[in-house]
């Protein structure tokens, strides 16, 4: 019975290197991996505090209608009245803080309105998209359209 187990140093030597190297993973993680990491989840908390100090980029809806109410109005009622400012304009934070520091570039007519209309399969059927080439000869949106106001009036 007992020489069934004679040789038995060569597994000794496979448990010691196992041992071995999960003390060296146990130690290893220990030295990489934030204090704080898995408080809140698996990811590090002091994430949310980085992130919060980083600066806005958008100002949001209401900023601007503190300043603009003349395009505000002039949207009322239009297919674009619900569409964000800042979807045409871009991150304006700096300029909403402080509209002398940063002075915004108009966004492109020629180009802008196609992110949003240029035909996609992806796109719900009831959005309004269109070729610019069968729709407007590639002419500039806005030679017909008011960006701001889109629908064309009635003859
Ligand atoms: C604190 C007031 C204030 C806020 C808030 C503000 N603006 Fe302005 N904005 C101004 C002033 C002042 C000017 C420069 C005068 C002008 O041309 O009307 C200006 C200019 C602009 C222009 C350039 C106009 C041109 O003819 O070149 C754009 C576009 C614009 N703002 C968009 C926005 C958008 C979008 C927001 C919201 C994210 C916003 N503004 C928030 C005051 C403000
Ligand atoms: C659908 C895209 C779009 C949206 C949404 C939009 N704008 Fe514009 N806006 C434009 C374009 C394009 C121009 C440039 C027109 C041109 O070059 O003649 C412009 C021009 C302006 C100007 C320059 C003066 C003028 O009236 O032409 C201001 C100020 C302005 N926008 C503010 C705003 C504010 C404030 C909002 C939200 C309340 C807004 N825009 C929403 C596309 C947009
Ligand atoms: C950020 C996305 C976006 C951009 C950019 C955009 N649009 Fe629109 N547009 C919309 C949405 C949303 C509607 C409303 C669709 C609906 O009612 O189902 C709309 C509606 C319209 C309509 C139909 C209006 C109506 O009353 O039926 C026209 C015309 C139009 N847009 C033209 C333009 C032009 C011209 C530009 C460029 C100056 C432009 N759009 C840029 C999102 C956008
Ligand atoms: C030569 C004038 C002209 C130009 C330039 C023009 N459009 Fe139009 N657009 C019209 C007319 C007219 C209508 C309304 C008739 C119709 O529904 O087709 C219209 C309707 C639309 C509609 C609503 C379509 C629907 O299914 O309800 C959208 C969206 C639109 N245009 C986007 C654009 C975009 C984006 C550009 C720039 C690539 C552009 N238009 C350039 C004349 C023009």
């Amino acid at each position: 019975m007992a020489h069934d187990f004679r040789d038995f140093e060569h597994l000794l030597r496979l448990v010691a290197i196992f041992v071995v190297g999960f003390a060296l993973f146990i130690v290893v993680r220990a030295m990489l991996v934030p204090d704080d990491f898995g408080v809140y989840g698996h990811f590090r908390a002091g994430a949310l505090d980085d992130n919060r100090q980083r600066p806005l980029a958008h100002a949001g809806a209401a900023a601007c209608s503190d300043c603009h109410d003349d395009v505000v109005n002039s949207r009322a009622g239009g297919g674009h009245e619900k569409v964000r400012c800042e979807a045409c304009h871009g991150p304006l934070a700096a300029h909403a803080d402080d509209p002398s520091a940063q002075a915004p570039e108009l966004p492109n007519p020629g180009t802008v309105c196609l992110k949003c209309h240029l035909p996609a399969m992806a796109k719900p059927a009831t959005f309004p998209q269109v070729d610019p080439t069968e729709h407007a000869d590639n002419e500039p949106c806005d030679t017909c359209h008011l960006p701001h106001s889109p629908r064309l009036e009635e003859g």
